[in-house]
């Protein structure tokens, strides 16, 4: 059955309609993976996270939901429970038993997808508003050869786009995947727009440039070309993909600062996810735009998805490669935390120094060993800003994630720290880890024997 998403959009709805808040990509993934029969282990490495944390918040997550439904839910049996009340057979059967059945359990839920539908005039996912044929320009995107599927990602962010997300920022690491991952979505959705076009940023895209190039391509299907792109992306269903946006940040700086006379990027961004319209607008960047914290902050359909490594699919990679001990090949894969392109390399240097004996390899490492992962980290740590080189030295020397109300050493104040942890977690290098009711703050595992070396 594939009406994973259905399940997610009347979840979200649910909870949306009580809290004011959305489904957290972990809840979206603990819904995903329980409903596709995984056990918690499985969604915590696809999740790429311990298992106690999504225990915790699946713990959390049926409290919620039992909550709003008054019925006892859990990870056994919430499809069946969901199933048995709405009869799914399905996605449009799903969709009239939600509209017929939680008219009685939950009245407004019904005013949810009345609101939802009547935000665009065409509902993109019905069947009659597909477009088989949209207008595409992806030539700057690149060309997937192998690819590995990120099921649960994927799943969420399709699910973003059939809610009309306006905008969605998907960051983290250079070469984690994020570009891989727009192209397969773009396969998957593409019918759900009019226009679909690609752009890569650099840093010589003015704001002004990118909305001279955008409506050239829409106008070029027009009769009367539309004076602005919030015209076009009101007219027409578009999906804008803008790949690379680090390149308008500033380096040296805090995370998402844009370089002078790029600001007015922002403003855009701001626009689109404020706007009505029924367009998406993608961001794929090593940094989250500081913005988007505020607009998610207001319950705007903006989403930010935090793309991390690949689960056990990495293993794909290493069968490529030709390595053996197929046993230890997970060990490896968490080493390196699932990132392919890190995984890439450091196959080739055990195919180049023990033909390719993964045990070998481990039975090597008294620290982690970088090799030619060193450039990568470096093109990272070259971009953060001094109180942000200062702060990363300090997690890096400690031996486990911290509590930053603990540190001590008076170089910094207390909101230059907090600041710095904030941007740093905004460049994914820095992960929160819940101890009790306190937040510790840990550094990226790759990236601490590098810092602490220096
Ligand atoms: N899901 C995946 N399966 C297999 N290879 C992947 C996957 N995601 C990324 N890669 C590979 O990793 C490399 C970096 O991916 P890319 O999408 O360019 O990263 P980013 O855009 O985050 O810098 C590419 O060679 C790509 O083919
Ligand atoms: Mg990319």
């Amino acid at each position: 059955m594939n009406n994973v998403e259905d399940v997610l959009h009347w979840a979200d709805n649910l909870i949306f309609n009580d809290t004011g808040e959305h489904l957290t990509p972990i809840q979206e993934a603990i819904l995903t993976g329980v409903w596709q029969r995984q056990k918690y282990p499985q969604i915590a490495k696809n999740y790429n996270c311990g298992e106690s944390h999504i225990k915790k918040e699946a713990a959390k997550l049926w409290e919620k939901l039992r909550e709003e439904l008054g019925e006892d839910l859990n990870k056994f049996n919430f499809r069946s429970k969901l199933e048995k009340k709405y009869r799914v057979s399905n996605i449009s059967h799903l969709h009239d038993s939600l509209l017929q059945i939680d008219n009685v359990i939950c009245g407004q839920f019904i005013q949810t997808i009345r609101d939802t539908q009547t935000r665009s005039h065409s509902p993109p996912n019905s069947p009659q508003n597909q477009n088989p044929s949209p207008i595409i320009d992806i030539a700057d995107a690149p060309e997937l050869t192998n690819y590995y599927d990120r099921t649960s990602e994927l799943s969420t962010l399709k699910q973003w786009i059939l809610a009309q997300t306006r905008l969605i920022t998907i960051y983290g690491l250079s070469e984690i995947g994020k570009s891989a991952i727009a192209v397969k979505l773009i396969e998957q959705i593409q019918t759900q727009f009019d226009y679909i076009i690609w752009r890569s940023i650099s840093n010589a895209t003015t704001l002004s440039a990118l909305q001279t190039d955008l409506k050239q391509f829409f106008s070029q299907s027009q009769q009367t070309p539309l004076p602005t792109v919030i015209d076009y992306f009101r007219s027409y269903r578009c999906l804008v993909i803008l790949d690379d946006v680090q390149n308008i940040f500033r380096s040296g700086q805090l995370a998402g600062q844009y370089l002078a006379g790029y600001e007015d990027y922002g403003k855009f961004f701001k626009q689109i996810a404020t706007s009505s319209h029924q367009s998406c607008l993608i961001l794929l960047s090593w940094e989250k735009p500081r913005e988007i914290t505020t607009l998610e902050g207001e319950n705007r359909p903006t989403k930010t998805l935090h793309l991390k490594g690949l689960g056990e699919q990495a293993e794909e990679i290493l069968r490529e490669k030709g390595l053996t001990d197929e046993e230890q090949w997970s060990e490896l894969i968490t080493l390196y935390q699932g990132h392919p392109s890190w995984l890439n390399i450091i196959a080739a240097t055990i195919q180049e120094l023990f033909n390719g004996s993964v045990s070998l390899f481990l039975a090597e490492q008294n620290e982690i060993f970088l090799g030619d992962l060193e450039p990568l980290l470096e093109s990272h740590l070259e971009r953060l800003s001094e109180t942000e080189k200062q702060v990363s030295y300090w997690l890096a020397s400690q031996a486990e994630a911290v509590d930053i109300s603990q540190q001590t050493d008076g170089a910094l104040s207390k909101s230059e720290i907090l600041q710095a942890i904030q941007s740093l977690a905004r460049r994914g290098l820095v992960e929160k880890v819940q101890v009790g009711t306190r937040s510790h703050f840990q550094i990226d595992r790759i990236f601490k024997p590098y810092i602490a070396r220096d």
